[in-house]
């Protein structure tokens, strides 16, 4: 195996990049490696209109410290109300680069998501004219949908009716965790792709619950059994050109992960690519590393890849800080539980 890789600087097409004192302390470990991202809108409140989308980019431009670059790609938050025009104006003016599907109820500051489909229709009908990408949470809320079946469901109920009334709309299915959503994908043509995480490459469902319950690996999607981890790591590593990298990086101080009723979400931004690189050398795949994290998503995102690189190098094992400390309280970052070589040089 080779001991160095030079690829094109990475983006990130799914960050929680938060606010205030969270937002400080979390954007350095993106822009570190990463030259973009897709900031997600689950804000309280919530990133809705056009105007609270230009402030979030302000607030984040001024929390990068100084030295670093890094373009945050604006994201604005779907409800029953949001008007087809402050969303159309939006993505012409460049502000935003897509729009963001929560069902109502699925996660983090999801309240003020969708319940009613249909009451959508007239922004998706404006956006499949226009070309602007729907990134979705794909999981469906019914109580009576058993938690692991829920994406498989989604993609059935709410995923494909919406594709099929709306033609030409284009759809990010975020986060991908079954093999259902990689099938799904893969069959369905041009105008779909879906984001796979390091945390869902990485682990499957025992190891968040046996021998233990280990709440710094849950999330949402939570992380299904291992035959579905392997159909993720053969789409990532397969150089498919619709599945690329979206962290999910999503940070929790550990006193609400730690709590009887903890957050979910992953803390992955500082070591997302020295994961990426080990789980890509075992399968044999470096080569199709930078397809993944680098040129797949800016080609769906009808974006310029980045000019600038990074190296990545293989040594003796590398330690990442096992957390971060923000005014907020410490954030446990994602431990992968092997060991990585890979590290990243500018
Ligand atoms: O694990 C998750 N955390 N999944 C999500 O969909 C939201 C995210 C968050 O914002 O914490
Ligand atoms: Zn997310």
């Amino acid at each position: 195996m080779a001991d160095t890789l030079t690829i094109r600087r990475p983006d990130d097409w799914h960050l929680h990049l938060r606010d205030g004192a969270m937002l400080a302390a979390v954007l350095p470990e993106s822009a570190r490696h990463f030259a973009r991202a897709l900031v997600m809108p689950n804000l309280l409140p919530p990133v809705v209109t056009a105007a609270q989308a230009a402030a979030y980019r302000s607030r984040i431009l001024a929390a990068l410290p100084e030295g670093m670059e890094f373009t945050p790609l604006m994201t604005l938050y779907l409800t029953e109300e949001s008007d087809p025009e402050d969303v159309a104006a939006a993505a012409r003016d460049g502000l935003i680069a897509a729009v963001k599907l929560y069902p109502a109820g699925a996660t983090t500051n999801s309240a003020s998501g969708v319940r009613d489909f249909g009451r959508i229709r007239p922004v998706l009908e404006r956006m499949a004219e226009t070309g602007l990408p729907l990134c979705v949470h794909g999981e469906v809320t019914d109580s009576s949908v058993d938690i692991f079946d829920r994406e498989a469901v989604f993609l059935e109920r709410v995923l494909e009716p919406i594709r099929r009334a709306t033609p030409g709309l284009r759809v990010v299915l975020e986060h991908v965790t079954t093999a259902e959503g990689v099938d799904y994908v893969k069959s369905g043509g041009e105008n779909i792709a879906a984001t796979i995480t390091a945390h869902h490459l990485t682990i499957n469902r025992n190891h968040m619950l046996a021998g233990g319950i280990r709440p710094h690996y849950y999330c949402l999607p939570v992380a299904k059994r291992e035959a579905h981890r392997l159909a993720l790591l053969e789409a990532a590593t397969s150089g498919h050109p619709r599945f690329f990298l979206g962290t999910d990086s999503a940070p929790h101080t550990d006193a609400a992960k730690l709590a009887p009723c903890g957050c979910a979400g992953c803390f992955t931004a500082p070591n997302a690519l020295s994961i990426l690189a080990e789980l890509f050398g075992q399968a044999g795949a470096l080569a199709r590393l930078e397809a993944f994290t680098s040129l797949n998503g800016a080609a769906f995102y009808r974006l310029a890849p980045n000019e600038e690189t990074i190296t990545l190098q293989r040594g003796a094992p590398v330690i990442h800080p096992a957390r971060i400390d923000t005014a907020e309280g410490p954030v446990t970052v994602f431990d992968p539980g092997f060991p990585l070589h890979w590290s990243v040089t500018p």
